[in-house]
């Protein structure tokens, strides 16, 4: 079967068999299952450094001084027709984990823009109120924006606390099929 997509998952989450990690997985499974090909990165178990704003990517092109796991991802993130991001929400925004990383984008930002993609978010909280999300919604959208990326899928699970709540919940299935649906 030919690869219809390469997919980059990131998530942000510290608890491996948590909430986001559970969805992660959901949405691998069904983006697998639909043919295509998915390279995931739990950015809170990698060794990826904040951005120090010290501006050597500008001077060099494309040239971090930072030597860390975010090399890894950027050849998979150069390459990636779709990138997924997914994150707990912390203090209504995305984990400082998965921040860390977009900001290392930085020193690649220029590429990112020349190569469209698609992009989707899915995030996971324990507040029953939908309006939780908003200020990360607009971050994404505002982000994507400027990378020139089209957003393909979002999804709230909201009132998800625990693993245990969020087994009980349709939120899941919601993440498998928005991997089965990116054929
Ligand atoms: C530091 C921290 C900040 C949080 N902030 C929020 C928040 O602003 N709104 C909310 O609904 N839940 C918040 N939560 C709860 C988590 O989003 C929720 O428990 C989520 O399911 C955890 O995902 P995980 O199991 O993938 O780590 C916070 C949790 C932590 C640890």
């Amino acid at each position: 079967m030919d690869i219809i997509n390469n997919i980059l998952i990131l998530t942000g989450s510290p608890h491996k068999h948590g909430t986001s990690s559970l969805l992660a997985d959901e949405f691998e499974h069904g983006a697998v299952r639909s043919g295509n090909s998915v390279k995931r990165f739990d950015t809170a178990f990698l060794n990826i450094n904040c951005c120090m704003g010290c501006g050597a990517c500008r001077n060099n092109s494309n040239f971090c001084t930072k030597k860390d796991d975010f090399d890894d991802i950027k050849n998979f993130l150069l390459n990636a027709d779709v990138v997924v991001f997914v994150t707990p929400i912390y203090y209504f925004s995305m984990s400082a984990q998965l921040k860390m990383t977009i900001d290392r984008f930085h020193s690649i930002s220029k590429e990112l823009q020349k190569n469209p993609k698609k992009s989707l978010l899915i995030m996971t909280a324990a507040s029953p109120d939908k309006s939780v999300a908003n200020a990360l919604i607009l971050h994404y959208k505002t982000m994507i924006k400027y990378l020139g990326w089209e957003d393909v899928g979002i999804l709230l699970a909201k009132d998800s606390p625990t693993r245990e709540k969020i087994e009980q919940s349709n939120y899941p299935f919601q993440a498998r099929k928005l991997g089965e649906i990116l054929a």
